[in-house]
């Protein structure tokens, strides 16, 4: 079951318009949320992040934030949902191809669930990584659909036999191709800071929490790839890896080349976050 213009309804009785924006300009936002035990994980965070890029790409959200969440909440449990995501988009609307915001349009809300398992193997196990230049625009804490350079970028690693990339713009570590990075370096922990160069994670506000709740120092100031390759630990977080370790990158081992303690130490709290 999807919901899509205000309905909900099965895939098949989708019939989505060419002239949606989505399609001609990436003109629309998103949000992934993650469902455990049949619950979406940090709700408000999420809702709170979709307005505000709405606001900032001027979208009319056709709904309230709380009216969103009550229809992702009846969309999990019309399709039983118990572990997966909630992919929500919504475009600008539709009208023929031309750049201005159409006058008379109404946005165009698309949701549905997939059945997703945690990903249990990499979070134990670690990930590989490449470096690679961040060529995105400069509003990369938008939660908007024109992810090209993210796709790009992906595949790059997959290309390369690793799982993520992690990106840089000048040798300063921004983020990856779809989580944000943290390192640890002398029992601190780095993390880019949020401004315009990065999404601000919800998964990324929860482990800084998490971290000071560990008496650990946190340091949201940048650091470089030179940085990252000295680190002890280094780990992505993002609603679908959660915290996982990388344990190589650009084929040199980070710290000791297996998931480090503070990592673990994250993990194990994390996990209490929904359970
Ligand atoms: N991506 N940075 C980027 C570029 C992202 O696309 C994401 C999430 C994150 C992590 O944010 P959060 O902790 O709120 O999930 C950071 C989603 C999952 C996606 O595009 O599929």
């Amino acid at each position: 079951m999807y919901f899509y213009k205000n309905q909900f309804l099965s895939k098949n009785d989708i019939q989505l318009s060419p002239d949606d924006r989505g399609y001609y300009f990436g003109d629309g936002i998103y949000e992934v949320f993650r469902v455990y035990n049949g619950q979406i994980y940090e709700p408000q965070a999420h809702l709170q992040r979709l307005e505000r890029t709405a606001s900032e790409v001027r979208i009319a959200l056709p709904y309230t934030a709380s009216e969103i969440g009550d229809i992702l909440t009846e969309l999990v449990h019309k399709n039983k949902l118990v572990e997966g995501t909630v992919y929500l988009q919504i475009t600008r609307g539709e009208a023929p191809r031309a750049h201005p915001f159409p006058a008379e349009t109404e946005p165009v809300v698309l949701a549905y669930c997939s059945v997703v398992p945690r990903p249990v193997a990499s979070i134990h196990k670690g990930i590989h990584a490449i470096t690679l230049a961040d060529i995105r625009w400069l509003r990369c804490d938008l939660k908007t659909l024109n992810l090209l350079p993210n796709v790009m970028a992906k595949q790059a690693a997959l290309d390369h036999g690793v799982q993520e990339v992690v990106l840089h713009r000048d040798g300063i570590v921004t983020e990856c191709s779809a989580s944000n990075i943290m390192i640890i370096k002398d029992q601190v922990l780095y993390t880019h800071p949020a401004n315009h160069l990065i999404l601000h994670g919800i998964t990324r506000a929860v482990v800084l929490k998490l971290a000071l709740s560990l008496a650990i120092t946190v340091q949201e100031e940048t650091f470089t790839t030179e940085q990252l390759y000295q680190a002890d630990e280094a780990f992505i977080t993002g609603t679908t890896v959660e915290i996982t370790p990388i344990l190589q990158i650009d084929g040199k081992p980070i710290g000791a080349g297996a998931p480090g303690p503070l990592t673990q130490k994250l993990q194990s709290e994390f996990v209490h976050t929904f359970s």
